[in-house]
């Protein structure tokens, strides 16, 4: 019952057009973001995100499974009121200014006036826009439209906040601004969960990660566990090896890549590769190389992705 968020099983399919065509957007999601966490939620374009965070704020009915925010269902009084969130592309009351429409969100958030007005100008501040947003939001560049809606994200003080691509649209220098205020959210005992397919930006900062592809989460965890400092990949070459170790290699779960006289094996870990380099020797085959490398967050991303354009 610890959790800040929770999705069990969720999925959503959509029908689109007139003959009622299938979207499958997410499919059987089902993980946790512990109190007080950073969990980033990774995953190409398309991948279901903006659909998975919609199903988390109650904005869209799953298809099938269930979210919870704490204790109460996704979409109840309860779930909304200790939550902020960040849409993906804001779409601010243009004619308002900057500084009004933080208060306006902030009295929509229960605030009183005053209170709505003390934390709107702390929230300027904090997102760099103090003393530039007294001008309509229509005047505002992309990355102060971002800032705003940060902002608003944070405004009644929420324990829990989700931001759908916070990045987008940031200059360097705003992003890391960004990053930083989401650390800063962290230190004050917040949950944040935030959705990007910038790797970086999850490696910077976060505690732990889901990687989504093709409406489903492929991997989910620590950072360090999904790409473990001592969790390398292994390359063995070897010469001359028969078609019964080939096989017994691959049951053993390497990849294989056979060529004309050699053939080279990747295994996920160490352990295995070591295994399977005493049982080719043993087996009378020439080895020409055995290659750890660590896997990167990237390798593992991209490797997922490529995963799905092989199935798909
Ligand atoms: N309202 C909708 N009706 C029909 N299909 C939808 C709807 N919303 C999303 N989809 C489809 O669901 C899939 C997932 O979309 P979603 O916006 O959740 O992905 P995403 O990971 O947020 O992508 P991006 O990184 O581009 O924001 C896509 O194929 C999209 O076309
Ligand atoms: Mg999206």
């Amino acid at each position: 019952m610890d959790a800040a968020v929770r999705a069990e099983g969720l999925s959503k399919i959509f029908r689109v057009g007139f003959f009622a065509r299938r979207v499958r957007a997410v499919e059987d999601l089902s993980f946790e973001v512990r109190r007080g966490e950073i969990f980033g939620l990774l995953g190409p374009n398309g991948a279901g995100k903006t659909t998975t965070i919609k199903m988390l704020l109650g904005f869209v009915r799953p298809t099938r499974g269930r979210a919870f925010i704490g204790a109460a269902p996704a979409g109840s009084l309860q779930a909304r009121r200790d939550l902020g969130y960040l849409p993906e592309n804001p779409a601010l009351y243009e004619f308002l200014r900057g500084d009004e429409y933080l208060i306006f969100a902030g009295r929509l958030a229960g605030l009183s006036r005053a209170d709505a007005q003390k934390q709107s100008a702390s929230l300027l501040e904090r997102v760099g826009l103090a003393g530039r947003a007294d001008r309509p939001i229509r005047r505002f560049s992309k990355g102060m439209v971002q800032r705003l809606g940060l902002a608003q994200a944070l405004i009644g003080d929420p324990h829990t906040v989700i931001l759908d691509e916070p990045m987008s649209g940031l200059d360097p220098i705003g992003r890391k601004d960004v990053r930083d205020i989401i650390l800063s959210l962290r230190d004050e005992r917040r949950t944040v969960l935030f959705s990007t397919h910038i790797l970086s930006d999850v490696e910077a900062i976060c505690d732990r990660v889901g990687i989504m592809v093709d409406a489903r989460l492929t991997d989910c965890g620590a950072l360090t566990d999904l790409v473990a400092p001592g969790a390398r990949a292994v390359e063995l070459t070897l010469e001359s090896a028969t078609s019964e170790l080939v096989a017994r290699l691959q049951a053993q779960g390497a990849r294989v890549l056979q060529g004309d006289r050699s053939a080279v094996f990747t295994f996920a870990e160490e352990g295995a590769a070591r295994a399977a380099l005493e049982a080719s020797v043993a087996a009378g085959a020439t080895v020409i190389s055995f290659l750890p490398h660590r896997r990167s967050l990237e390798e593992l991303f991209v490797a997922r992705a490529r995963g799905r354009a092989a199935t798909s």
